[in-house]
């Protein structure tokens, strides 16, 4: 019998081989979710701007490139937000603080070879870019032959996966790497984040291992994460409280005395990935679904969905004076952002962010914006000005909130340290 030839004179099976057809991943989770695109990317690239627009001043000085290395790269996701930092107001030359043109090297290093696979195929076409497999507690030896780097980077919980031991061999090796200025980035996650109570100062104690579990079941469909979970259970990172990474690094020899500046930076304080999964803390609200649909085309995420709920004590009053000031503002959005678009009349952004108001003063330009918005709305028709004008707005209002109001105690996700690190020779 003949077989029905397999020909397709179309030619689309080829793009629904290649899962073109497959349905389009939401951005309400995974890895590339609405938050983690339009929020936590963002706050890393304010966190990093004031430095990195430092050391590439330096670098177009002295005529040349800049060169980066990304510690723990993965598929090398850093070099797609490092080369989206926005300039703001310091605008001078385009949109971007740096482009392709401005970076002499950019040299990532993974311990997971298909990370580096990926990388690898995915910026061939980079000729300054290049990848290696490696573990950063070796960095030392990893960088011999490679010249000193602008900026260290890293992104998204990399140094987490380091033990205390490991990340001091880490940062020496950036030490006796480095000669000239440069800016070392450590991203790890925060310890006093609402997502894991459990945690909370677990480190003030001397016997509780420094180690703790994590997972990473928020990558999958929700139905897929309970059997997933059986196969993370071995997974351990390092959780960090602000302090005790201000003094774990000023504890290493070589630190304090090239030190320019360190700056800590708290990132994703209520919308943290487990606020979704409630693994760490069963019956969580799970806000950072309620952000990403404000930012979902189409989606409304209503001000029951949106509003935190009380934390109780952390046992650090730093913290727990930050998170009621915190929460306080947020729902202070949320409700007035709720009387907004249902006609209710509103606070005037001038009371709300008065002085002692609930609400910094910063935010009150946005706050107008949205006003003047939710007047002109009628051109948007057929269409939903609430969902699609208005929601994505405020999400990125809440945005500003959180980076205008942490404090880099370890409150969030995310802890980020920026470290500028004078010459070797001690020119500061
Ligand atoms: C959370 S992912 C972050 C990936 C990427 N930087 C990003 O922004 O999405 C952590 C990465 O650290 C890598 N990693 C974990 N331990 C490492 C080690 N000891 N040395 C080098 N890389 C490591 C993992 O393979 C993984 O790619």
């Amino acid at each position: 019998m003949k077989t029905a030839s397999r020909r397709d004179p179309t030619g689309y099976s080829r793009l629904v081989g290649d899962g073109h057809y497959a349905d389009a991943p939401s951005g309400l989770w995974g890895k590339f979710d609405n938050v983690r695109r339009n929020w936590e990317n963002q706050i890393t690239r304010f966190a990093i701007r004031p430095a990195l627009a430092h050391i590439t001043r330096q670098a177009h000085a002295a005529g040349r490139g800049i060169r980066i290395t990304d510690l723990g790269c993965g598929a090398g996701e850093g070099l797609d937000l490092l080369l989206k930092v926005p300039v703001g107001a310091e605008a001078v030359r385009g949109r971007y603080l740096i482009g392709c043109d401005d970076l002499a090297a950019y040299h990532g290093i993974d311990l997971c070879p298909t990370m580096i696979t990926q990388a690898t195929r995915r910026f061939a076409t980079l000729p300054q870019a290049s990848f290696a497999v490696g573990d950063l507690a070796d960095l030392g030896q990893l960088l011999r032959g490679h010249p000193p780097f602008d900026l260290y980077y890293n992104s998204y919980g990399s140094l987490s996966h380091l033990e205390d031991g490991q990340l001091r061999r880490m940062i020496d090796g950036v030490l006796q790497h480095q000669s000239g200025p440069c800016v070392v980035l450590i991203d790890v996650h925060g310890q006093l984040s609402p997502e894991w109570p459990a945690y909370w100062n677990y480190s003030c104690d001397a016997n509780a291992p420094r180690m703790q579990p994590y997972n990473m079941v928020w990558m999958y469909p929700e139905a897929e994460r309970a059997a997933r979970l059986d196969e993370q259970k071995g997974y351990r990172v390092r959780y960090w409280r602000g302090d005790e990474l201000r003094q774990y690094l000023r504890g290493i020899p070589g630190v304090v005395e090239r030190q320019r500046s360190l700056t800590l930076i708290d990132r994703s304080v209520l919308v943290g990935r487990h606020m979704d999964t409630a693994c760490f803390r069963p019956g969580c609200k799970p806000l950072r679904r309620a952000v990403n649909a404000l930012f979902e085309f189409n989606q409304i995420s209503t001000p029951d969905d949106l509003r935190a709920d009380d934390l109780p004590s952390t046992g650090d009053a730093q913290a727990d004076a930050f998170f009621a000031g915190y929460i306080l503002a947020w729902n202070t959005l949320v409700d007035w952002f709720g009387r907004l678009v249902s006609g209710h009349h509103p606070p005037a952004p001038a009371d709300l962010c008065s002085a002692g108001g609930p609400v910094p003063a910063v935010l009150r330009e946005g706050l107008e914006a949205l006003v003047e918005q939710s007047k002109r709305l009628a051109w948007f028709n057929p269409g939903d000005p609430e969902a699609n004008l208005l929601q994505p707005q405020f999400g990125l209002l809440l945005r500003q909130l959180e980076f205008h109001t942490q404090q880099g105690l370890g409150c969030g996700h995310g802890l980020l340290a920026v470290l500028e690190l004078g010459s070797v020779t001690g020119q500061r």
